[in-house]
């Protein structure tokens, strides 16, 4: 039996698989709470993801009593770029700096106008990556930066919790601006650029090998063995191509959580920080990807929930199954500011063309749309990375909706297939990570793709009237930039 644990950014979810990968049963913990003291603000406290964590290991081992005495491997997935600020007694120095975090987006733009950042990183300096942060802190809370011993992603956290290491791996590494990407290790030069050294920061191994063992407390606690490895396992959007199988050249995966990801595997480091794409380290040895990442795909839904009084389900609800053309409202999805195409911290949303007529469906129907076009943006942007995709696979939350499926499949003109029944996401792909590193399992015989169990096309009939919708859309960024 493996164990993958994924730290999601509103919640812990802990699933179980046996040998074959077959899902024995998964389960989450108690929401973990975001904090947004400040406009642009986001952040949280991490003795709540090892609460969480707690809590959905309790409820799984609960479920299966049998079948998690039997855990073997653990791997872990978790939201990526969070600093997480440690002392010389491992203790937290302040509440997490989550990655739709942008305060720092004056330090991010200083350290990305050096140029060795993006071509040691292959990346644009984002605000919501891990090194303005560090030097926002330096600038800003200085006793804090003073004791800073290391700096950890939000599930090495949890690693140092469950063995006692300061470890962590490729993928999510490089998403802090710190790691070369190309040559898969630590740059030196960077961390000097920001006043830190290779001291203050993880060892580093590759996704799929072990990273740990599971202290000997816990492992009493929660009624295991001696030995059990964990796996150095993925930020989260590595750690759901792996569940998908989304690891050989030309696959990729749309994902609808609270940001939302356009994921293409590489065979080689496709660096092209100008169309501000993100090329990092996959999980695997000697692989690499590409992603476009929105900050608010289902966040930007759950706002409009918040506003409306209506849950999210009743709102898609609302809308029926049947997709209809884009009507004269548009909805900027912006609310944390945009990273791909625009690397801008301190743009907002907007709602354009509204009317008397237009009531709750009709905003709906916008917020749904002004995600699938700015995917599209995502889209073109990795086509001018150099990368073209002919299909996408759904997950994440708000791919429950068909509505926003379809309005995605016509937006971005491709074919979106859905995974057969089950769970593909960071979790399983998190577990299938501890089976091989416990196992030394090739990785390519375990990371396969589900089937599909069924491809939504775009509708034909209103690609003309999305692809109108859709160059709207994009005119209205650089006038919204102008007006405020
Ligand atoms: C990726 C990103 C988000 C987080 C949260 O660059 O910032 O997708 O990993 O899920």
């Amino acid at each position: 039996m493996y164990l993958g644990i994924d730290l999601g950014t509103s919640g812990v979810k802990a699933m179980l698989i046996d040998a074959d990968q077959r899902v024995i049963g998964s389960a989450s913990g108690r929401d973990v709470e975001t904090a947004r003291p400040h406009a642009g603000w986001s952040e949280q406290d991490p003795a709540d993801w090892i609460r969480a964590t707690e809590e959905a290991v309790a409820a799984l081992r609960a479920a299966h009593p049998a079948e998690f005495s039997a855990v073997r491997g653990i791997g872990l997935s978790g939201h990526m770029h969070g600093a997480t600020l440690i002392d010389a007694e491992d203790r937290v120095l302040r509440p997490c700096i989550m990655w739709n975090d942008t305060r720092s987006h004056r330090e991010a733009a200083a350290l990305d106008a050096d140029p060795r950042f993006r071509s040691i990183t292959g990346n644009i300096v984002f605000p919501g990556f891990t090194a303005p942060k560090l030097a926002w802190v330096k600038n800003n809370e200085p006793e804090t930066f003073a004791k800073v011993r290391r700096v950890l992603l939000p599930k090495d956290y949890l690693r140092l919790w469950l063995a006692g290491e300061h470890l962590s791996e490729m993928s999510d590494s490089a998403g802090t601006s710190w790691l070369d990407t190309s040559a898969r290790k630590w740059s030196a030069e960077l961390l000097a650029a920001t006043d830190l050294d290779e001291r203050q920061m993880p060892g580093l191994v590759e996704g799929t090998e072990p990273a740990g063992v599971l202290r000997a407390e816990l492992a009493a606690k929660w009624g295991l063995g001696a030995g059990i490895v964990i796996a150095g396992g993925a930020g989260d959007n590595a750690a759901s191509a792996c569940g998908m199988g989304t690891v050989r050249e030309g696959t990729a995966f749309v994902s609808l959580g609270t940001s939302g990801v356009l994921f293409a595997a590489n065979a080689s480091y496709l660096p092209n920080p100008e169309s501000a794409v993100h090329a990092f380290c996959h999980a695997l040895p000697g692989t690499w990807h590409q992603m476009g990442v929105i900050l608010s795909a289902t966040d930007a839904l759950n706002w409009h929930s918040r506003v409306t009084g209506a849950s999210a389900a009743d709102l898609t609800q609302e809308l029926g199954d049947a997709l209809k053309a884009p009507s004269s409202v548009t909805f900027l999805p912006y609310l944390s500011g945009e990273r791909t195409p625009h690397n801008d911290a301190a743009i907002r949303g907007a709602f354009l063309g509204l009317g008397h007529e237009s009531g709750r469906p009709v905003l709906t129907q916008a917020v749904l749309e002004g995600v699938s076009f700015a995917l599209r943006d995502n889209l073109e942007a990795l086509k001018s990375a150099g990368t073209r995709l002919s299909r996408v696979t759904a997950i994440g939350g708000g791919s429950r909706s068909r509505y926003w499926l379809k309005s995605i499949a016509t937006a971005l003109n491709l074919p979106v297939d859905l995974p057969a029944d089950g769970d593909f996401g960071a979790a399983f792909g998190a577990a299938r990570l501890g089976l091989i590193a416990a196992t030394g399992a090739n990785p390519v015989d375990v990371l396969t793709a589900p089937a599909t169990a069924e491809t939504i096309e775009p509708e034909t009939a209103l690609t003309a009237a999305y692809e109108d919708a859709y160059q709207r859309y994009r005119r209205l960024y650089p006038a919204i930039r102008a007006a405020y």
